[in-house]
């Protein structure tokens, strides 16, 4: 039995022809004089119904349980009014069964996936373990259609905008993105690994060196770092990368190619050009690199007003070399905040970074809260001037700059959702994010890259690439998509002399960048063109797209919350005998291994 036609492809105008489909089983209901079963496969559902009158057919659909695989022929006929399904798009129609093949018998699912439970009420290690039920529901299926779309878009347009699509290994050297490698050993050299590419960064610009002039690729990278909803271990970027170009053509070829995407996926037009803010407005505005454009609730700048203050929360943190900086809870919003709300909120801009929280509540004749009393009249004036109504709240920070900015851009996040802020989400907002740091401090005195050691600086300022190190700007970009980082790129070095001038800032001695990235040097050498481009984060920008929490959710078979993957049980302990042929052996037991134990323990691993 061959089926004719998808499941959810029968209409009223099918009603008198014989079909056969084949599909699952998606509920099976026993009316005694009636048995309805849901047949679904990846197009839909509809209703097959099997009458005592074709008993064989009658006794077989007696036997089938749910998820069980079927073909099933017979005739199609309209439904009584009262009995169309809206919910279908085939609801005005059914199959009677005339023939009934069992294709595959199931087990009972672990968990129900017809529709009667929300699939977040169902633990999702248990939907991961069985990923291809979990991707039976449609709701599961979707954002991976949504994904094809994006991609096939994605290579339309470039296809069409003469790029050249190539691919790059997996088993290679290190490329550093400032996460940890994932490392394979070596199988015919002891002591030797691959490591799997943290980007195919130093690929593209080799490529630009042979003249491929315009690359792209859909790539798989992998990083060991920290999880979070929006990382996994392994991920996909489109990559791309363009010859003779300046900042301004990688942005405006992104910006039309978003665009073209978003509305071909999703039909949602997009304005362009995307507006661009320079790395310090969005800090200073927003708290952020990556700002949430679809709201206010914008940062201000009280260091004026407390420049000589004796309030000693503030006094600290501006002794310390910092700024005092503000977000302004206007009265309507600031009336839901309880002191426990504001107790909440000084926590998050502690775990931001802030020493502390100090806030102020405009009353009808000042200024309440803690620390009101020890204002000066001179500054009582001035937020009264900075505040409009009676209620408005003041939450200040005081710190270094980039501290103070992140810990309340860090705030109006959490406000956000906190208060339902009236957030515009009728199409994604994009901005640029632009005018980066070439490099900051890395914490021990020394420096280290702000986006990797490549990005080409602002050519005003190769004279003080060594001298001032933290005042060099780099030529780099950051796609910003609802306040996630969608994308990051930069113009490159393409001259030798100053890739390895950054290598010097970086702390990087010539002997290490040559073992290290002697290949590439090599080919800056040879005649390397002008050249930029960009990586997008795929799954980040499908699971915007998607309106989904979590990266888990737009990819095939992810990784949870801990790096494993719940349907293979990977990573999986080595057979001796691999640890023999590639000359290894353990030499850490699992519990000395720093955060190992409490992994295993919470995988099920080890009592
Ligand atoms: P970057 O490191 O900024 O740049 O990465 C580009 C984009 O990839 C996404 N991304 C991730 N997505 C999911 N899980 C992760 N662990 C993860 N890490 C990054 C983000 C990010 O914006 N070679 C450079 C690009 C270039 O300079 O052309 C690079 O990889 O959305």
């Amino acid at each position: 039995m061959r089926r004719t036609m998808d499941c959810g492809a029968l209409r009223a105008e099918h009603a008198g022809q014989q079909v056969t489909l084949a599909g699952w089983v998606n509920r099976r209901r026993d009316l005694g004089g009636l048995i309805f079963l849901d047949l679904r496969d990846h197009g839909g559902m509809t209703q097959v119904v099997a009458l005592p009158e074709h008993a064989v057919v009658f006794e077989q659909a007696e036997r089938v349980r749910s998820e069980y695989v079927l073909a099933v022929s017979g005739s199609v006929r309209l439904r009584p009014q009262e009995q169309r399904s809206e919910r279908l798009a085939s609801g005005a129609v059914e199959l009677v069964a005339e023939r009934l093949e069992v294709l595959a018998e199931a087990d009972t699912p672990p968990f129900p996936i017809d529709g009667s439970v929300d699939a977040r009420e169902v633990n999702e290690d248990l939907r991961l373990r069985h990923r291809y039920l979990d991707l039976r529901r449609p709701a599961a299926l979707a954002p991976l259609r949504l994904r094809h779309r994006v991609t096939k878009a994605i290579w339309d347009y470039l296809d069409e905008a003469g790029f050249l699509q190539v691919e790059t290994p997996l088993l290679t050297r290190s490329t550093p993105e400032g996460a940890r490698d994932y490392v394979v050993p070596a199988r015919g050299r002891p002591g030797h690994v691959y490591a799997l590419p943290q980007s195919p960064q130093l690929f593209k610009q080799m490529l630009m060196v042979a003249g491929v002039d315009r690359y792209f690729q859909i790539a798989r990278c992998f990083r060991d770092e920290d999880l979070r909803a929006d990382r996994q271990p392994d991920f996909t970027q489109l990559d791309l990368e363009m010859a003779f170009v300046d900042a301004d053509d990688v942005l405006a070829l992104n910006e039309a190619l978003m665009a073209a995407v978003v509305c071909s996926a999703t039909g949602t037009q997009v304005p362009t050009p995307f507006p661009r803010l320079a790395y310090r407005e969005a800090m200073d505005r927003f708290g952020s690199d990556k700002p949430d454009l679809r709201f206010g609730l914008e940062l201000s700048d009280l260091d004026d007003v407390f420049a000589g203050t004796e309030v000693r929360a503030l006094r600290a943190g501006r002794e310390a070399g910092g700024a005092v900086r503000a977000l302004l809870v206007p009265a309507a919003q600031a009336a839901g905040l309880s002191r426990k709300d504001i107790d909440g909120l000084e926590a998050h801009a502690k775990h931001h970074g802030a020493l502390g929280l100090a806030w102020l509540r405009r009353t009808d004749d000042g200024f309440g809260g803690p620390l009101a009393k020890a204002l000066a009249e001179t500054e009582r004036a001035r937020l009264m001037a900075t505040t409009r109504d009676v209620g408005d709240l003041l939450l200040l920070v005081a710190g270094p700059w980039a501290t103070a900015c992140t810990a309340l851009g860090a705030l109006r996040s959490r406000l956000r959702d906190q208060l339902a802020l009236d957030v515009d989400d009728s199409r994604p907002v994009f901005a640029w994010v632009t005018d980066f740091p070439l490099f900051e401090e890395d914490g021990v005195g020394g420096w280290t890259s702000m986006h990797h050691p490549f990005t080409s600086p602002h050519e005003d300022d190769l004279a003080i690439l060594k001298t001032d190190p933290g005042a060099v700007r780099a030529k780099a970009y950051d796609l910003v998509m609802d306040g996630f980082e969608i994308a990051g790129g930069s113009i490159r070095i393409h001259r030798r002399d100053v890739q390895e001038q950054v290598f010097e800032v970086l702390g990087i001695a010539p002997e290490e960048a040559r073992a290290r990235f002697g290949f590439f040097l090599d080919a800056l050498r040879f005649g390397a063109p002008p050249h930029g481009g960009i990586a997008w984060g795929l799954d980040r920008l499908v699971m915007l797209l998607a309106g989904a929490s979590s990266l888990r959710d737009v990819i095939a078979f992810p990784k949870n919350q801990r790096g494993a993957d719940p349907l293979t049980d990977a990573p999986a302990p080595a057979e001796p005998e691999q640890w023999a042929e590639l000359g290894l052996a353990v030499a850490t037991p699992m519990a000395e291994v720093p955060g190992a134990a409490a992994v295993a323990r919470a995988e099920g691993d080890v009592a």
